[in-house]
């Protein structure tokens, strides 16, 4: 029997990497993809040695279209259908969105909602024509209500909850799952390209291995579309629907506030 073929974006580190290596564990086979191409190199070797599966680097820069057009490319040259994509990669930004360099917000929105619209798009036609396969979109608990100081981020994240919940609804009883991720605060090489370590208020956290394992389990499970991991974080995402609006912003703007004063 053949090895089912997981897609893998942003591999490089972080969420990504402990995925393919919770996956090279049940035996997927990988198409792993970042720009550094030494990590990728490193990860794929490892596995491959370690797991005896098939891991596939390929180097893109998704916040470009171009790079979303490679790597489906380099999938597509495969000639294997895809059973699972998880479309991980993103980043974020921390300080006032006047104070931010506008080039790099954008890139944000092209990388966490362009590329992984453009991946979902491009995988899902196929999967629903074989009748089966799974989707997995890496969201955040900041998806769940506008966080100030990292404005676009939220946004992006809040487009991923409400794009991926819609279309999990229309695949239901296609054999096709999407399944939604939202992680808390997970220590990774996110809080150092974010910037987001300076914010004064600590919440709980979770190790990027958990987060899979949760995120794992869920879809081995079958039943959910939506899991936000961690119990503290299915505490804190519920507080909008209970706390007015206005308050929630403002509470969440004094949590956020940078210490620096000019950011
Ligand atoms: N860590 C947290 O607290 C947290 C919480 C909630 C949600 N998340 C989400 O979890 C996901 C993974 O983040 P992480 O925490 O694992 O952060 P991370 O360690 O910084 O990993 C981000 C991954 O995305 C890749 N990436 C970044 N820009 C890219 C680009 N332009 N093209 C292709 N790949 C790119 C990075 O690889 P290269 O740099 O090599 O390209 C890296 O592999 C993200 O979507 C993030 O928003 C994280």
């Amino acid at each position: 029997m053949t090895s089912k073929l997981a897609v893998v974006t942003g591999a490089s580190s972080g969420i990504g990497e402990a995925f393919c290596c919770a996956l090279a564990q049940r035996g997927y086979d990988l198409a792993i993809c970042a720009r550094r191409k030494d990590r990728l190199l490193m990860l794929a070797q490892s596995l491959h040695e370690t797991q005896g599966i098939v891991c596939h680097p390929f180097v893109a820069d998704l916040a470009q279209p171009a790079g979303v057009d490679t790597l489906l490319a380099d999938v597509e040259s495969l000639s294997r259908p895809v059973d699972l994509l998880i479309n991980n990669a993103g980043f974020g930004s921390y300080g006032a969105f006047h104070r931010l360099p506008i080039e790099r917000e954008v890139a944000m929105i092209d990388l966490n909602v362009r590329a992984l619209v453009a991946l979902t798009g491009a995988m899902l036609p196929t999967m629903l024509a074989r009748g089966q396969g799974a989707i997995i979109q890496i969201a955040s608990t900041t998806s769940f209500q506008p966080v100030p100081y990292m404005a676009v981020y939220a946004a992006t994240k809040a487009f991923v909850l409400s794009f991926s919940e819609a279309i999990a609804q229309e695949c239901r009883q296609t054999g096709v799952r999407v399944l939604t991720i939202c992680p808390g605060h997970t220590p990774t090489e996110f809080q150092l390209v974010s910037g987001v370590n300076e914010r004064p208020v600590r919440t709980a956290s979770q190790t990027a291995k958990d987060v899979v394992r949760e995120a794992l389990t869920a879809l081995e499970r079958g039943r959910d579309t939506l899991v936000v991991t961690g119990l503290p974080n299915r505490i804190t995402t519920q507080a909008p629907r209970l706390i007015p609006r206005r308050w929630m912003g403002r509470m969440i703007e004094r949590a956020f506030r940078p210490r620096v004063r000019d950011r």
